[in-house]
């Protein structure tokens, strides 16, 4: 395949590491003789080039003006699934902008839903590779993303401390992560959080009250000024012991057509504010350590936090940077190759890794058998801890994804 030239879209929702990524295409293929240009706001850009007077090509000077630390994306985004679009001749239109603008093939970076579009695209004869990215960390190989925003959501968690306690406040932090735990979880032991509810496991609200009550009243028992806190973390995505996830039926779906999560934060506290001003045991703690004010403060405060797109937003890790040069530079080696309908999972020494864009998107879970080894060092994840049966097996091999 002759590739002169090549569009970079970036889809979905935007996160740290993507502006490396945007560079790693842009300087391999300058290396390599090959322009870039940039396909503005995602998969919305990609339908209305054809409109476009002009697209900006990402010469030496005009990359060196994107910073690779901060996160969002240069090239922007919107959440546009190409099939849904109401117009029989997308699949023509879009062929048309790419050929008013002599681009010969796309680097694609987004998760799932950006991938399936990938896989339809490529089908449909537009040569295209897929650079993994999203917080969800819910793809098969490594996204883009995914360290950032567990650093963010560990600092915010660790940072919300001086108010719990300087309160006393039970705080219950609600991260986003979609269907999956895995921002919540490795966010949550960043930042030593007590408790950790991902989607993974349903939750068992008697047993998180009990390890809340346990903790809590301890830690202000102990301390010489009677101060204390309880930190929750809670992925969006929480399901109630029934199974069910808590939806914001008033938001509607997005542009990919996902019902919006929202609540989770709100729904655990108040499930520990009604356990809290029934149990006998409460009024008595709050008596003994001085905190009790009849009728003013008698159950200590839970309180929720949303920290929402602020988990995606601002820096992106040196991870994330160095993720994301690799992965771009490793997409234009594919492209070039003709590798299209592929995601590259990450670059090994001399050896760029890929694997077929229809296998990358496949949900990937937190593996639960984890959880164990955290609840034998007392994180309560909501549920009864499972015994940490440590098996010790010798091997000799790379980090996989987080
Ligand atoms: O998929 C990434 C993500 O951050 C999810 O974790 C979250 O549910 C969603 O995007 C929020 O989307 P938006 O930015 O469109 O509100």
């Amino acid at each position: 395949m002759d590739i002169k030239r090549i569009g970079i879209i970036t889809s979905g929702g935007d996160c740290g590491g993507l502006n490396a990524v945007i560079k790693g295409i842009a300087r391999k293929a300058y290396a390599l003789g090959i322009e870039t240009v940039v396909v503005p706001n995602g998969y919305a850009g990609l339908y209305n080039l054809i409109d476009l007077d002009t697209v900006v090509v990402l010469n030496a000077e005009r990359v060196s003006k994107i910073e690779a630390s901060l996160a969002g994306s240069e090239a922007g985004h919107s959440r546009v699934k190409i099939s849904k679009i109401d117009d029989p001749d997308k699949y023509e239109r879009i062929k048309k902008g790419l050929k008013k603008f002599n681009i010969d093939g796309l680097i694609i970076s987004g998760g799932d839903d950006t991938g399936s579009v990938v896989v339809d695209l490529t089908s449909q004869g537009i040569p295209c590779v897929h650079v993994p990215k999203t917080m969800d960390l819910d793809l098969q190989p490594y996204s883009v993303g995914g360290d950032s925003a567990i650093n963010r959501i560990s600092v915010f968690a660790r940072d919300l401390k001086t108010t719990g306690l300087s309160h006393n406040r039970i705080l219950v932090i609600e991260v986003f992560g979609r269907y999956v735990g895995h921002t919540a979880f490795r966010g949550g032991v960043g930042a030593e959080a007590d408790a950790i509810l991902i989607p993974e496991v349903p939750v068992d609200f008697d047993i998180l009250y009990e390890h809340m009550k346990t903790t809590y009243f301890a830690r202000i028992e102990r301390s010489d000024v009677r101060a204390g806190t309880y930190i929750i973390v809670v992925a969006e995505g929480l399901k109630t012991s029934s199974g069910e996830m808590l939806y914001d039926e008033s938001a509607g779906v997005d542009a990919f057509g996902h019902k919006k999560l929202a609540g989770a934060g709100k729904y655990i506290r108040q499930q520990l504010e009604k356990r809290l001003k029934t149990d006998p045991d409460v009024q008595a703690f709050m008596k003994r350590t001085g905190m009790y004010v009849p009728g003013i403060y008698v159950i200590p405060e839970v309180r929720e936090v949303t920290p929402g797109h602020l988990v995606r937003s601002g820096q992106s890790s040196a991870y994330d940077v160095n993720f994301g040069y690799k992965a771009g530079a490793g997409a234009v080696v594919l492209l070039r190759d003709g590798r299209t309908g592929n995601t590259v999972t990450g670059v090994e020494g001399q050896k760029i890794l890929y694997m077929p864009t229809t296998e990358a998107i496949k949900r990937r879970e937190v593996d639960i058998e984890e959880l164990a080894l955290f609840e034998s060092l007392g994180t309560c994840f909501g549920r009864k801890p499972v015994e940490f049966k440590p098996e010790l097996c010798e091997e000799h091999r790379t980090e996989r994804s987080m």
